[in-house]
């Protein structure tokens, strides 16, 4: 076994559904949400036409920037219900809204299937703490541009969170991070100039309405993980004269996937296509069951254009528990002079050959975060 697959195995941390075909059932139940909040109650709230039109508003400026239009939905708008992996794998999750300067947008959040709660997951083993706040993550990254818009609400009281920020990253077209030294299959690891590298990972604060805006990549794929986009929301945090955040708590780390049919036409885009590593498809992901037994994970979307080239808007809806603190352990913290690995952190912990208990070192949460606080000192 080579050490990728062995990173996957241990990634997944349970034998991959391929392995075994038709026990997608039996891996869909293994495959619990660590929690599980259902945002069911909020849909009456959701479409309070007032809740609506707050939320919706705000998209007016992103829309108005995209001209567009596309698709056809080939199911109708999934009920807000339990749901499992599967069925949620089946969704088409393409919409096909017209979005158009001044359009009235009350349809696109407020559309139930845009009413997910983003399930909690592992962070990955790949955050970097310490990056800009900053809209465009895209610096120079070739790809099919994405603007990817993430409503915050509290999934109590469905009501929409400002002033949260939401840390995204997320690998390039064909697969690689950028911020992180030697993580298997992520760049040279004697190369310790990627420590200064931070495409697409970036913060924005949520609006009055509880929504972040980024315009960035769809992400390309690795191996042994179907595409995604890592996520943490903090509460609380300050933003500071350099641009960064400090304090705060991790209330919610998630990740988030895409359709399947839309993942098969971007792998025949370039620069897309030019990506060798295995597709690791969402029903073939652990931690997509995990994120998806449940709930949806998978971004609603619509072409900006004509084509997939001319660009992705995309979108989703994270519920959040704003009393929950999520331990959070970075590959790296971005300092004044570039990156700096973090010792404790989960690619250290790789390197040295161990990862704790419960993957990643995360058996020891509260002692690994004190530990983490204190490397950056
Ligand atoms: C979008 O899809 C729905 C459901 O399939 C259909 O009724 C509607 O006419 C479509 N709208 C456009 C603009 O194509
Ligand atoms: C993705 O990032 C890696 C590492 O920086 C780079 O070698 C590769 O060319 C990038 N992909 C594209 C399509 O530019
Ligand atoms: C930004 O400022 C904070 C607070 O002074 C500091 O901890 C952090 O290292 C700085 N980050 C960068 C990238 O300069």
């Amino acid at each position: 076994m080579g050490i990728k697959n062995l990173l996957s195995s241990l990634l997944l941390a349970a034998p991959l559904v391929l392995a075994h075909p038709g026990k997608e059932e039996i891996h869909a139940h293994r495959a619990l949400p660590l929690e599980r909040k259902s945002l069911d109650h909020c849909e009456k709230h959701f479409s309070d036409p007032e809740f609506v039109t707050r939320t919706v508003e705000i998209h007016g400026r992103e829309f108005a920037r995209l001209r567009r239009e596309l698709g056809l939905e080939t199911e109708e708008s999934p009920k807000l219900k339990p749901r499992d992996y599967i069925s949620v794998s089946r969704i088409d999750h393409k919409s096909n809204k017209t979005v158009t300067k001044g359009m009235d947008l009350s349809n696109l959040f407020s559309d139930a299937g845009a009413c997910m709660l983003m399930p909690a997951v592992d962070q990955g083993p790949l955050y970097v703490k310490g990056e800009q706040v900053r809209k465009d993550i895209t610096e120079k990254e070739p790809g099919i541009k994405m603007t990817l818009a993430i409503q915050v609400v509290d999934y109590k009281t469905c009501k929409a969170v400002p002033n949260a920020y939401v840390d995204i990253w997320s690998s390039n077209s064909t697969g690689i991070y950028t911020g992180v030294q030697g993580y298997p299959g992520m760049g040279d690891p004697k190369d310790a100039s990627i420590l200064k590298l931070t495409a697409l990972r970036g913060i924005q604060p949520t609006d009055d309405h509880g929504v972040a805006a980024f315009d960035g990549l769809l992400p390309g794929h690795y191996e042994g993980r179907a595409t995604h986009i890592h996520a943490i929301v903090y509460l609380g945090a300050t933003k500071q004269a350099n641009n960064t955040i400090t304090g705060g708590k991790a209330a919610h780390v998630g990740q988030l996937y895409f359709d399947q049919s839309l993942l098969t036409a971007v792998n025949k885009i370039t620069p897309y296509v030019g990506n060798k590593q295995a597709v690791t498809l969402n029903t073939a992901d652990f931690l997509f069951m995990q994120g998806a037994n449940g709930d949806d994970p998978i971004v609603r979307y619509a072409l900006v254009g004509k084509t997939l080239a001319d660009g992705v808007f995309a979108w989703i809806r994270f519920g959040i528990n704003q009393n929950a603190n999520k331990p959070v352990s970075p590959a790296a913290f971005m300092g004044p002079s570039g990156g700096v690995m973090n010792p404790n952190g989960p690619v250290a912990q790789l390197q040295r050959g161990g990862f704790g208990g419960g993957g990643f070192g995360f058996g020891k949460r509260d002692a690994a975060q004190h530990e983490d606080e204190k490397a950056r000192e």
